[in-house]
């Protein structure tokens, strides 16, 4: 068991802890109060501590259909415009070797394992030439490692040079132009020409020339253009001499076309499984990776403005390799922008990973004015210092900003409880020049009053284990934080953790997400964000730990150097954020299956020995927009067997014969997609008839579904 997985189950026990209800009656919410219906139909009040403490009732056998009601004439909750989001931190290679679409791997040779890593001599066997880091030619203050090639040897018949293995592989696809760009300068006497290369095994791609090197440094800028060859991605990008040189480099570039042309922009096949969810929020940065191990291996967001070449880039040490900020506070803008949602701010809360944290009072002064120049940088017009750093850097306009987290995850703050003190100084250093913004805490707190907190729920795949999570928001007991009582809640993190070393999660993971996310959507009134995490994983060589691309299993997307995919969690996610609507219905169920759940020892509450309990496998809520009057039910069967539901809708005059489904099913939970089979599971949309206000519909066994009714 890693640090990270210990980590996890950590964050899991407050919620662990948490009532399991059993057996078949659900919770909903109906407006302010609270109903808890039995499968008689009695109202009774729900009793929390009763519930914890209740030995786990026999399954009940039930039989015919389940049993649903939509209230759609009772005053119904308002569903959270902001619902469905993403969060995002530097994991599992999710910038560079990810979303940010640069394709050279090490590209300042600041790999803190081996400054040449990723990096190969090109020559003919035997002979004598040589690669080497040095820090003698730096580019600038910040780039101070450049590539020295020294060819000795190299002439036409016997080019010497430089090759670049990408991440985990170079993509080249056909008619396609790159755009390539590096840093030089040369002994005296050395003007080039330089060619520049997409080599493939046995075959060059695309070629292209430079030449005009000389004793200072300068920027080379060419297109490569492939023609019709097939794609692939065990390619190299090559920079060679045709004649003796002493060569340096730094900064070497190549960017296959990007998401709205950006220059230094994202890869366009992950933005548009991204745009596709519609997403309205982006947490930027979170996780681990805004906090660092140490301050100094923070998210400085100050070093990852500006034009690239003046980003010294930082050792991600939370997750074990080299980010070169290439994707900086402003890409995180402009990714934004490009999907049309807010960015939810996270700003750095002074403390990091290895118990290191900053007093509260004036120690942490310059660290609440960095959130305070980080919120200009945002938010500010072009007549405030980092508004017109902004403007300088390629944005002259502010973006919107609504939402302000503090730190990530403080409870790990040990020992000390230091972020009592250190939100309240954030908070009120905020709220005194930024009243109108919403500031996030990320544990409870006392003192201030936050108005939101973020609660993270990672559940290790078991036998419905996510499931168990479905009535977590349903309470609203004094205590917990996940109480309605409390602060609205930011769910900024949550997934349903598959069996180790799965880089994505399988149908029955995504079974259990839509249920966690079912109940979060008919308490979304409270819960006003959510976003699963993480959000990414290159799995062109998932590996453990920093060797590899993947330092945490379960992640949402996947992709190589030339492919990506959805996990079937991803279209859950897609499905849902499609169709919501802006009211939460009321609505009860009644006659709702169970399974046994076994819960094992010291786990899940620390039960002594193996329990078993009942949970649901059939979850469902309703929603509505208002102004079309289009009703969305969306269901759940987490079972191996069809499931029939009865449905009855009061209160509307009437309901459309005709409507739609939009299903996700599998033949086996353990089914999933991945790179070779990317659309093995995706939803299928049908027109539907034979609705009305009463009908019966049956589920297909290990199905999430979207259906949508026509109000009248
Ligand atoms: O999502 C992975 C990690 O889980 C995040 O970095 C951290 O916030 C949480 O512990």
């Amino acid at each position: 068991m890693n640090r990270w997985y210990i980590r996890v189950l950590l964050v899991g026990l407050p919620v662990l802890f948490f009532p399991f209800r059993s057996p078949a009656p659900l919770i909903y919410h109906l407006g302010e109060g609270w109903i808890y219906e039995s499968p008689s139909g009695k109202e009774a009040s729900l009793d929390l501590a009763a519930a914890q403490e209740a030995a786990p009732a026999p399954a009940p056998t039930k039989t015919g259909p389940v049993v649903l009601t939509i209230k759609a004439g009772e005053p119904a909750a308002k569903l959270s415009p902001m619902f469905y989001g993403l969060m995002t931190e530097e994991i599992n290679y999710s910038y560079d070797g990810g979303l940010y679409a640069e394709l050279v791997n090490n590209r300042t040779f600041k790999d803190r394992r081996d400054p040449l890593r990723y990096w190969n001599l090109v020559q003919t066997a035997g002979a004598n030439n040589s690669i080497s880091v040095v820090t003698d030619q730096p580019l600038n203050d910040v780039l101070t490692n450049s590539l020295k090639l020294d060819a000795p040897s190299a002439s036409a018949a016997t080019p010497v040079g430089i090759a670049n293995e990408g991440f985990w592989g170079i993509p080249v696809t056909p008619n396609t132009r790159y755009r390539a760009s590096f840093y030089a300068r040369a002994a005296e006497g050395f003007t080039g020409p330089l060619t520049v290369e997409l080599s493939g095994p046995g075959a060059v791609l695309a070629s292209a020339r430079v030449s005009g090197l000389g004793p200072a440094w300068k920027k080379f800028e060419v297109t490569l253009t492939t023609g019709s060859v097939p794609a692939s991605k065990d390619n190299h990008l090559v920079i060679s001499t045709g004649s003796p040189a002493t060569i340096f480099f730094n900064l070497v570039s190549l960017f296959p076309p990007t998401f709205n042309d950006r220059p230094n922009g994202n890869r366009k096949d992950i933005m548009q499984l991204l745009a596709d969810m519609h997403p309205s929020f982006l947490r930027l940065p979170g996780g681990n990776y805004l906090e660092g191990n140490t301050i100094a291996t923070r998210f400085n967001w100050k070093e990852t403005i500006h034009d690239i070449s003046k980003r010294p880039g930082h050792q991600d040490d939370a997750w074990g390799y080299w980010s070169s900020d290439g994707l900086g506070l402003l890409e995180y803008l402009e990714w934004c922008e490009d999907l049309h949602m807010e960015p939810v701010l996270a700003v750095y809360a002074g403390y990091s990973l290895r118990q290191v944290r900053v007093t509260p009072g004036p120690d942490l002064e310059p660290y609440v004015q960095d959130a305070l120049d980080e919120i200009e940088y945002v938010t500010g017009g072009q007549n405030t210092t980092w508004g017109a750093q902004r403007a300088a850097d390629g944005h002259p306009a502010p973006f919107p900003l609504h939402y302000v987290e503090v730190g990530n995850e403080d409870q790990f703050d040990r020992g000390t409880n230091s972020y009592n003190g250190r939100f309240a100084q954030f908070y009120d250093a905020i709220k005194a020049k930024y009243p109108a913004l919403q500031v996030i805490a990320t544990t409870r707190v006392t003192g201030r009053t936050p108005d939101l907190i973020d609660n993270h729920l990672y559940v290790p795949a078991g036998e419905l284990a996510m499931e168990s999570h479905f009535h977590d928001y349903d309470s609203d007991s004094d205590s917990g934080r996940r109480s309605r009582n409390g602060p609205k809640v930011f769910e900024g993190e949550w997934a349903t953790q598959s069996p180790p070393r799965s880089p994505t999660p399988r149908m029955a993971d995504a079974l259990g997400d839509a249920s966690f996310l079912i109940g979060m959507e008919r308490n979304s009134d409270h819960v006003l964000m959510e976003s699963y995490a993480p959000l990414f994983v290159n799995v062109g060589n998932p590996r453990s730990g920093s060797t590899g691309s993947m330092q945490w299993s379960t992640d949402l997307i996947g992709y190589d150097a030339l492919g990506s995919y959805g996990s079937p969690s991803y279209y859950v996610q897609k499905m849902f954020s499609l169709n919501h609507g802006d009211e939460i219905l009321a609505a009860t169920v009644d006659n709702v299956p169970t399974r046994d759940w076994v819960q094992t020892p010291g786990r899940r509450g620390g039960a002594a020995a193996p329990r078993t309990n009942q949970v649901a496998t059939v979850f469902i809520n309703a929603t509505r927009d208002s102004k079309t009057k289009a009703i969305y039910v969306k269901v759940v069967n987490s079972a191996g067997q069809p499931q029939d539901v009865q449905v009855e809708i009061t209160g509307v005059s009437g309901i459309e014969s005709a409507g739609q489904t939009t299903v996700l099913s599998a033949s086996s939970p353990d089914d999933t997609n991945s790179i070779k089979e990317p659309q093995k599971i995706v939803p299928v949309t049908a027109k539907v008839t034979g609705l009305g206000k009463t009908f019966t519909r049956t589920f297909p066994p290990y199905s999430v579904t979207v259906l949508q009714l026509q109000g009248t």
